[in-house]
């Protein structure tokens, strides 16, 4: 049986939970078109930017951390504008158990409460699974930038979905 999953805010215990569950898709998957992992030093960085007004949060089963999400800066006027981007990670062997929408709940119903008017998701192309679990929660495609990114000797486009919060 599936362990309960509990969505709570990140401490900087999870910090190398995080980091590995995200340098996994460095090394294996276009849904992040960075090539080279992201170190400790620059995750505790990261964290430090974060806060209450930029949350992050994990999701644990059984003592494990199995996921991650965040809000973030996007552009800074954007962000002063109340726009922020979101960013959902699973671990690769706990896909399709409902972690990446109980972590995108979180991050909407955090949204909500931080007065903000939008949420942004920026997804490479090629990467139905974000694109489906975005549109799931009702975000809906505003832009499509043409031969924005490469990775693998491969070139994709990045769709760019929002989520509008105060309308
Ligand atoms: C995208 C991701 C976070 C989804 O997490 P998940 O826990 O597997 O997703 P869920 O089980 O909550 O699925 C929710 C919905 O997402 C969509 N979805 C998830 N995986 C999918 C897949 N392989 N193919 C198509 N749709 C998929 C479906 O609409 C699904 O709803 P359904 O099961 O009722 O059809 C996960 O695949 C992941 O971590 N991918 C790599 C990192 C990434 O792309 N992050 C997004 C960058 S911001």
């Amino acid at each position: 049986m599936t362990q309960n999953i509990i969505i709570r805010p990140a401490t900087p215990d999870d910090l190398a939970a995080i980091n590995a569950i995200f340098n996994y898709y460095v090394a294996h998957s276009t849904c992040v078109w960075r090539t080279q992992p992201c170190s400790d030093a620059e995750r505790k960085t990261w964290y430090q930017e974060h806060g209450p007004s930029m949350p992050v949060f994990v999701a644990e089963q059984g003592g494990r951390v199995v996921g991650w999400a965040s809000l973030g800066s996007f552009r800074d006027a954007y962000t002063a504008a109340g726009m922020l981007e979101d960013s959902i990670y699973v671990h690769h062997d706990f896909h399709r158990q409902r972690i990446g929408s109980q972590l995108l709940q979180a991050l909407i119903e955090a949204a909500r409460h931080l007065g903000l008017r939008s949420l942004l998701a920026n997804i490479s192309a090629d990467q139905t699974p974000s694109l489906r679990l975005h549109e799931k929660f009702g975000f809906q495609k505003v832009a499509h930038l043409r031969d924005a990114g490469q990775k693998f000797h491969q070139r994709f486009d990045a769709i760019y979905l929002q989520l509008l919060l105060a309308v």
